[in-house]
């Protein structure tokens, strides 16, 4: 085995000389998507296996994720005021939390942000080490008809193998498996070097305004900005294998996320009786509108050279050259970004032309009540993710430009944007606004193994957790990074931290169904995502700073 220094990895230019060959059965290349240093931690505190092979410890869990899915934290778009009753449930499932973790709740400084958004502080002895962040949201999506429910949702069936329910997998499991591990490191008498922070939202599915929102002004005032030496929140892809390779499993945390805009319209035309009707109603209009927004100017997917799906596609081709595209080595060296997206789009499928392209969908068309009286107020709602290449700034103007040779042929006016809310009463008239602000693509946190230093720790401790793991054993984990197409609470931590992994690690098939009927996690899962969580928090905790040392090996290869 030879260890690399820092330096000794190729740059990119030489990999794109490199990989001029047409053929990924012949590609090798030294340094590109090396694999992460193992990380074990020193100490002497207890392994982290013992959560996956331990029977008491996984009917315990199961236990208290099942206590913590029966509480209905549901919120929905209309919950503004933390005091609203509607937020009760959130008293008792703070409750519950003081009851399944005694310890953690006698030793921890508890701060309450906003009623019911919770931060839990274990200072470190070492003020020189940054803080690290953990985070999940105590919130679940509402359910529509228990009755489509296999097992009611607030339940928390346990069947041996899955936990079923609202919130078990997005994401009490986080919540409960973060407090898990703290519970278990002060029950050894564990006392940290570096500060710990858990912070836990209450309003993640309704954009996060009230939890997270309020949250992370708390933390910027005590802590300052860039104070985190990283984020580690619900979310991510997950862990994958390509087809035809289960021999290597992808880890892939979400190192970016698409941003995000609701074009709402608002049209206003005359009313009257429908037998005299004009050439075309305000129906008429705004489907022309939301016609011609789907059919021009349409938006083009695009493999930046920064993209963080550009990495995880290069470590593929390395660790995975039987099960990737035989032209995909080649397509990566092109200069042309928008032809290789277009062209990986077309293989791949809509999952991943989304990840490179911006999306629109028109979701909510309102209008017309009576069958005899012409429609005067039409309205329609275009949601859009914003792919990394693109701002919010391009979607509305390109809106803007198309929309305005059609109001114009229809002798209607339009306000775009108006600071001051939408034109009601003015008739023949058009306003277009946005529903709750916009947001801009996050800015993409390093994912340089070798290069970026907290990255590679945390991808070596990643590996070093999963390689270990009973369900995964004798495989080989590349981590990797990729942007999701949602947003996550993170959304308000960006000041926090330059490294921020959404990751909320599950095997495939390890979770099911969030948001909709039959929501569950296996209980393997949740605990394997507890022993990273537990090595996580080792590794760092005296950690200098010092880069760990990245091999060039490709086990598999042998
Ligand atoms: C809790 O806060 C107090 C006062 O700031 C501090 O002395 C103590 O060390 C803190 N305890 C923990 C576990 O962070
Ligand atoms: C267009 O609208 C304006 C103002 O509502 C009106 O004065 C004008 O006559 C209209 N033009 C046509 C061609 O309908």
């Amino acid at each position: 085995m030879r260890i690399l220094p820092l330096l000794a990895l190729s740059s990119p230019a030489t990999a794109s000389v490199l990989w001029s060959n047409n053929n990924n059965n012949n590609f090798k290349v030294n340094g590109i998507c090396p694999l992460a240093p193992k990380i074990t931690p020193h100490d002497t505190l207890q392994s982290s296996l013992r959560f996956v092979e331990n029977p008491s410890i996984r009917s315990q869990q199961a236990e208290r994720l099942s206590k913590a899915v029966q509480i209905p934290t549901q919120v929905t778009d209309y919950m503004k005021d933390p005091y609203d009753e509607a937020f009760a449930p959130f008293l008792d499932f703070h409750s519950l939390l003081k009851r399944l973790f005694p310890i953690t709740h006698d030793i921890a400084n508890l701060t309450t942000v906003n009623r019911l958004g919770l931060v839990y502080t274990l200072h470190g002895s070492n003020q020189a080490l940054k803080p690290i962040l953990l985070t999940g949201h105590q919130d679940v999506v509402p359910i529509n008809d228990a009755s489509d429910w296999t097992h009611p949702p607030f339940k928390g069936h346990f069947d041996g193998e899955w936990l079923w329910g609202r919130g078990s997998s997005d994401c009490k499991n986080v919540v409960i498996g973060l407090l898990s591990v703290i519970e278990d490191l002060l029950a050894q008498d564990w006392t940290p070097e570096r500060t710990v922070v858990l912070a836990f939202g209450f309003d993640e599915e309704s954009h996060g305004f009230l939890g997270a929102g309020s949250i992370a002004t708390y933390l910027e005032s005590v802590y300052g900005k860039h104070s985190f030496e990283f984020v580690l929140d619900e979310g991510g892809m997950g862990l994958e294998s390509l087809p035809g390779d289960d021999g290597v499993v992808y880890a892939l945390p979400g190192v970016g996320e698409k941003g995000s805009i609701d074009l709402v319209f608002d049209l206003s035309v005359p009313g009257g009786h429908s037998s005299i009707p004009p050439p075309h109603t305000g129906i008429g209009i705004l489907s022309e509108i939301i016609f011609a927004l789907e059919k021009e100017e349409l938006f083009a997917p695009k493999l930046g050279s920064g993209h963080p799906s550009r990495r995880k596609l290069e470590c593929q081709v390395r660790h995975s050259p039987e099960s990737v595209e035989p032209w995909l080595a080649h397509a990566l060296s092109s200069t042309d970004q928008l032809s290789t997206a277009e062209q990986l789009a077309r293989s791949r499928g809509d999952k991943f032309r989304f990840i490179l392209q911006t999306s629109q969908a028109a979701d909510i068309f309102n209008g017309g009540v009576k069958s005899n009286a012409l429609p005067e107020h039409i309205s329609a709602l275009v949601n859009y993710r914003i792919a990394l290449h693109q701002t919010p700034e391009d979607v509305t103007s390109r809106a803007v430009r198309i929309i305005t040779p059609i109001v114009q042929k229809h002798n209607i006016s339009l306000s775009a944007f108006p600071e001051d809310g939408k034109d009601e009463g003015k008739q023949n008239h058009l306003t277009i606004s946005t529903l709750s602000g916009a947001l801009s693509p996050a800015p993409v946190s390093p994912t340089e193994t070798g290069k970026d230093k907290v990255w590679t720790r945390f991808a070596g401790v990643t590996r070093s957790v999963f390689e270990s793991v009973p369900s995964l054993k004798g495989k080989t984990v590349v981590v990797g990074g990729d942007i999701m197409t949602g947003n996550t609470d993170t959304r308000f931590y960006w000041s926090l931290s330059r490294n921020i992994y959404r990751w909320s690690p599950s095997r495939a098939g390890g979770v099911l169904n969030i948001h909709t009927v039959d929501e569950r996690v296996a209980i393997d899962v949740h605990l394997e995502a507890m022993a990273l969580y537990y090595d996580l928090i080792r590794a760092f905790d005296s950690w200098d700073g010092e880069i760990d040392a990245v091999s060039d090996e490709v086990p598999h290869d042998l």
